[in-house]
C-alpha cells in the first residue's frame, strides 16, 4: 500500500552505516528526510549523495536529519562511501540504510518493479516530528534529484506549518505568501499585521510572516 501525505511514517530498526537504528527513535523531535537509491556503486547515486554530504548544514539548520536507503548490504555501503568521498571531494556525513531483504523497501513501497527490477526507485520522504509523511516524491533511476528542491519543499513545509499561509509557485524563503482561504479578511487583519493584498477575494498576498 503506498504512503500517502499525513500517513505515520512506519517505524523499522535496520542496519546503517552508523549502527542499527530505530527509525522513529532516531528522528527524535525534528524532522527527518528518507531518500532510497536504486544500488551503491552507481554513478548518479554517487553524485546525490555527493551532493547531500555538502548540504547536510543546510538541513541541519532546518532541523532536519537526512538518511539514505539501497538495497546492497552495509560492507558495500562502506566502500561506496570511500567512493563517494573521493569523487565527489566530500565526506559522507550522514547514514546509509542497508536494506538487502527489501523489509524498508517494502514498508515504503520504494520498489517499482514495472520501472526497476527489484531495485528501488529514487523516493524521497519528508517526516515531520508529529511522524507524519509531510511530502513523497518519485523519481526514475535515470535522473538526480534536485536537493535545493528539496530544502525549499521543507523551507515551506515549516512555514506553512506555524503560520495561515500558503506558498505560491517557485516561492523561495522570504517572498510573499498567500493567505489561506480558510482565514477570514477580519481575521487576516489580526493574523497579518504587515497587511495583505487582496488580488482577488481568493487570491489574498501577505509578507513572510516570519520575516
Ligand atoms: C545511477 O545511479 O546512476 C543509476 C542506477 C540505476 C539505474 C540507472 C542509473
Amino acid at each position: 500500500m503506498a504512503i500517502r501525505l499525513g500517513d505515520e511514517a512506519p517505524d523499522f530498526t535496520a542496519e546503517t552505516t552508523e549502527g542499527t537504528i530505530s527509525f522513529h527513535e532516531w528522528i527524535g523531535d525534528g524532522w527527518a528526510v528518507l531518500f532510497s537509491h536504486p544500488a551503491d556503486f552507481t554513478p548518479v547515486c554517487t553524485t546525490e549523495l555527493g551532493t547531500v554530504a555538502k548540504l547536510k548544514s543546510e538541513f541541519e539548520k532546518r532541523n532536519v536529519k537526512i538518511i539514505a536507503l539501497s538495497v546492497d548490504p552495509v560492507d558495500a555501503h562502506d566502500r561506496w562511501i570511500g567512493d563517494i568521498n573521493e569523487t565527489q571531494n566530500t565526506t559522507v556525513n550522514f547514514p546509509l540504510i542497508a536494506d538487502p531483504e527489501r523489509k524498508v523497501s517494502d514498508l515504503y513501497d520504494m520498489i517499482h518493479p514495472n520501472a526497476l527490477d527489484n531495485l528501488t526507485v529514487r523516493s524521497v520522504f519528508v517526516i515531520g516530528p508529529d511522524k507524519k509523511v509531510k511530502l513523497t516524491l518519485t523519481y526514475p533511476a535515470s535522473t538526480g534529484r534536485n536537493f535545493d528542491e528539496i530544502l525549499r519543499v521543507i523551507d515551506s513545509l515549516q512555514l506553512t506549518a506555524e503560520y495561515s499561509v500558503a506558498t505560491p509557485a517557485n516561492w523561495t524563503d522570504g517572498e510573499d505568501c498567500i493567505v489561506v482561504p480558510a482565514v477570514s479578511d477580519e481575521d487576516a487583519r489580526s493574523k497579518f499585521p504587515k497587511g495583505f493584498e487582496t488580488v482577488k477575494p481568493y487570491l489574498r498576498v501577505t509578507p513572510q510572516p516570519n520575516r
